[in-house]
């Protein structure tokens, strides 16, 4: 059973800069609504119920915008607002999932997914990279499907441009299970587009087993000083772990890069 899920957002957001130098940028709203709560939606719909997000002190925006209660209160007493009063609702539905954990250096995903070590119940659990948002089909929620099929950790995928590789994690797949779902024998992260095996790319959905803190707490540095979560999958594949990859077929939006993040509102908009 996958009932628990975890979100880095320790990340500097400097792509997005200067709109992140004083506000998170899983905050900045999309349509709307805080890119955040589209990623808490789609775990909730999947069926967990517990959501570990990894912020650091200076990300501590994020906490606040679930814990602001005694100012909703003094809103709701003073205005009773329908509106209010839902969204204010909506908030407390989302806190009473998140537990908070702090990674205060930015030392990459791996080191990220270490944090929560302590905190994770079952074999298995999910994980979701609040940049990468899927809209129309529930990508988790299929994962875990696969997941129960197979008894495996899954990973999204999307075919990206062959000049785009060096963006990316990139997988080798040694054998298609059927037009959607393949098996992963190898993933590089970042790759040239020398050394890249294939334009499948790691999109931020995963399904992991416990067996990796282990393999994380060894870790070493990887593509630009970071400890990376896709060098330690490949140990794990290494060592005849499982890995299934899942070709999603939800429509992919990039909210990490300022492009990306424009594109992102006029498509969620379009929907
Ligand atoms: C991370 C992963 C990368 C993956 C990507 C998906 O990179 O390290 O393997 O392809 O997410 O969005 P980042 O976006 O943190 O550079």
């Amino acid at each position: 059973m996958i009932k628990q899920a975890i979100i880095p957002l320790a990340g500097l957001g400097t792509r997005l800069l200067p709109l992140t130098s004083v506000f998170a940028k899983e905050l900045l709203p999309i349509n709307g609504k805080p890119g955040i709560e589209y990623i808490l939606d789609e775990c909730i719909d999947a069926g967990v119920t517990e959501i570990i997000f990894i912020i650091s002190k200076k990300k501590e925006i994020i906490k606040k915008y679930f814990y602001n209660d005694n100012f909703y209160k003094s809103i709701i007493k003073k205005k009773k607002d329908p509106r209010i009063i839902n969204e204010y609702k909506k908030i407390l539905k989302y806190k009473k999932k998140i537990k908070f954990v702090y990674q205060n250096k930015p030392l990459g995903t791996g080191d990220a997914v270490l944090k929560t070590k302590k905190f994770i119940k079952n074999r298995y659990f999910l994980m979701l990279l609040p940049d990468d948002l899927i809209m129309k089909k529930n990508c988790s929620k299929d994962m875990i499907k696969l997941h129960k099929k197979y008894k495996a950790s899954v990973m999204a995928s999307m075919t990206v441009k062959k000049n785009n590789v060096n963006r990316w994690g990139i997988y080798s797949i040694s054998k298609k299970i059927d037009k959607k779902n393949f098996i992963i024998s190898d993933v590089i992260e970042k790759p040239n587009t020398r050394e890249a095996p294939s334009n499948n790319a790691v999109i931020g959905r995963y399904i992991l087993s416990k067996d990796i803190f282990k393999i994380l707490k060894k870790q070493k540095k990887g593509k630009g000083g970071e400890i990376h979560i896709t060098d330690s999958i490949r140990t794990m594949i290494n060592n005849k772990f499982l890995f299934v990859g899942h070709k999603f077929s939800g429509k992919y939006l990039d909210c990490g890069s300022m492009d990306g993040y424009i594109k992102s509102t006029l498509e969620i908009a379009k929907l």
